[in-house]
């Protein structure tokens, strides 16, 4: 069986744990702090029994029994074909963790970050194995919400990420590839513009915060759960995506023409915003929530699943 090192098991490196150890990939898991480390199996057996419910998982015990806690992050990446580092979002953790990980890791292996918006030429430049190292870009929690993002620096290996995209696949998820790097890579770029329009809209009092998430949810949201804004606006139009522009790029651009300064998001403005959203949850109930919505989106994902060309 392939085996992977996992660096960092907070919230996403324990995702992670589940969807390789679903797909019987062994797994040998590392955390900086030994608390989280010892921790670690007992919580991803709990959330390998939660994804069962769904058929998200076909044997969680078997799959919770494929998970080792190790000691050091050198046992971590010794004989592994994969790594994944899920350690803190900033430059110093992550040059400091990749330091290590090249030194400690056999040459042919794999090395990839979880990282949300730091390129990894910014911590892989001056590494001796710089050409099997890229970014993997998952979105929370990855074990339900299958996109990764692949963004391999210039000095990556084509090979290693034709590889990397190829492991990804086959644990089932959805990899998608930058030509290019950039800050934030697509997701959150993408995310930034919407939630700048959200935060701004509300602020100057065009509707509620409580509307604006149902326009999302019960419109945009819902149908972006099948295909994307191109796919979306090819149907949009008889003449496909030049014919939705002509007709309606002066609309469009009109409607996206005043740039944001990031005012939208100072305290003024979220003061505004909170003004409207009007509820201050505990952290009980948010963690509540967020069980609710990683139950109905494995449902979601299970019924995508089962669809034709459910990768496009
Ligand atoms: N939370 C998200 O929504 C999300 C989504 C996609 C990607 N990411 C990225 O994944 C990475 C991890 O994020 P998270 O949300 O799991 O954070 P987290 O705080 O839950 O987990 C980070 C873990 O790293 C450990 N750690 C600290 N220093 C370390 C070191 N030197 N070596 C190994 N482990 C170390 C911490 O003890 C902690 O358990 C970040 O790069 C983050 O940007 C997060």
């Amino acid at each position: 069986m392939p085996t992977i090192g996992l660096i960092g098991v907070g919230l996403i490196g324990r995702a992670w744990a589940n969807v390789f150890s679903r797909a019987g990939w062994d797994v040998k898991a590392w955390d900086a702090n030994p608390d989280a480390t010892a921790a670690a199996p007992k919580l991803i057996a709990d959330s390998l029994h939660d994804l069962a419910r769904h058929g998200l998982v076909k044997d969680p015990a078997a799959a919770a029994k494929r998970v080792k806690a190790v000691a050091t992050l050198e046992e971590a990446v010794a004989g592994v074909d994969f790594v994944q580092e899920s350690g803190p979002e900033t430059i110093e953790a992550k040059l400091a963790i990749w330091q290590r990980l090249d030194a400690a890791a056999a040459p042919e292996t794999i090395l990839v970050s979880s990282s949300s918006a730091i390129v990894a030429s910014r911590f892989t430049e001056g590494l001796k194995g710089r050409a099997r190292c890229l970014i993997a870009h998952p979105v929370n929690p990855p074990h339900v919400v299958p996109i990764v993002e692949l963004s391999p620096a210039l000095w990556t290996s084509p090979d290693v990420v034709k590889r990397a995209r190829a492991i990804y696949e086959s644990v089932g998820q959805v990899p998608m590839e930058l030509k290019k790097e950039i800050d934030g890579f697509i997701l959150n770029r993408m995310q930034a513009v919407l939630l700048s329009e959200a935060f701004r809209l509300v602020g100057e009092g065009y509707c509620t915060a409580e509307d604006l998430d149902k326009t999302i949810a019960h419109g945009l949201g819902l149908r972006w759960s099948f295909m994307g804004p191109f796919e979306t606006i090819e149907m949009n139009a008889p003449g496909g995506i030049p014919d939705y522009c002509a007709r309606f790029s002066k609309t469009m651009a009109g409607l996206a023409s005043r740039p944001y300064s990031g005012d939208q998001f100072e305290p003024e403005n979220v003061a505004r915003v909170m003004a409207s959203w009007g509820k201050t949850p505990t952290a009980e109930a948010v963690a509540q929530k967020s069980r609710w919505r990683d139950d109905r989106l494995a449902a979601l994902v299970a019924h995508k699943q089962a669809q034709k060309g459910y990768r496009g």
